[in-house]
């Protein structure tokens, strides 16, 4: 069973989302679909044939930290999964690798699956290796336990959003030393997810990627009938 996950990120009004939940009512999958929409809107997803993630958490537990939510809080809404370390926030909103560590941390404290997002920059592609283990030791050392909860999402920076799309044998390389890095270093099997510019036009061929576990899904997400197509193709 592959993990098909949307990550909405910044997008959709209130009328949007209400359409967009409506008709996901009918979508059938053996997948396991997780729905990432902005925090506002969890209440407003309420089907059974998915289940709900979240975009982000606080590295905080409790208290005084005003617009943030904790894992606690996510966990008592029925929240299952939550996306950590997304490259937007790691630029864009300059999170540390202490922050994305303390929010693993948060998450496997409160049984909340994290879908750790890892990736390299076009700039970076020669170092990817580098890059890429730099930013799996710093979420997983120190960490108390559980770490085979842990998703890993690889997402080159430079295909998220861009259209461009790693080869067949470069993603199935690449998960494949996520894989081998973790169990060597942690001696845990993690689950591994491509994404970056995963679309319905491409998903026929990323399917044939060898030992994935799913796909993160952000721009085509928002386009319910491209987001069905690729949970109908990934069906077959
Ligand atoms: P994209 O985004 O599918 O729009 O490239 C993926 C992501 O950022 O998770």
């Amino acid at each position: 069973m592959k993990l098909i996950v949307s990550n909405h990120k910044m997008n959709l009004t209130k009328e949007e989302i209400l359409s967009y939940v409506k008709e996901l009512s009918a979508i059938k999958s053996s997948n396991k679909l997780v729905f990432c929409p902005s925090y506002p809107y969890f209440t407003f997803f309420d089907g059974n044939n998915y289940i709900l993630g979240s975009q982000d958490v606080s590295d905080q537990e409790v208290g005084a930290y005003t617009g943030e939510v904790s894992a606690k809080q996510l966990k008592s809404l029925g929240i299952e999964y939550t996306i950590v370390g997304h490259s937007e926030r790691r630029t864009i909103l300059n999170e540390s690798l202490e922050t994305i560590h303390k929010k693993v941390n948060r998450c496997l404290e409160n049984d909340i699956i994290p879908i750790l997002c890892i990736g390299e920059t076009k700039e970076e592609i020669h170092k990817k290796e580098e890059i890429l283990s730099m930013e799996i030791k710093s979420a997983f050392d120190n960490l108390n336990d559980n770490r085979e909860n842990i998703i890993i999402a690889y997402e080159p920076i430079w295909s998220i959003g861009t259209g461009l799309v790693p080869t067949i044998e470069e993603i199935e390389k690449t998960l494949s030393w996520i894989k081998n890095y973790i169990k060597e270093h942690y001696q845990v099997e993690c689950k591994t997810l491509y994404g970056g510019s995963v679309n319905e036009e491409n998903i026929s061929n990323l399917k044939k990627v060898q030992d994935i576990d799913g796909y993160l899904i952000g721009g085509t997400s928002l386009k319910l009938n491209n987001l069905k197509r690729i949970i109908d193709i990934l069906e077959v």
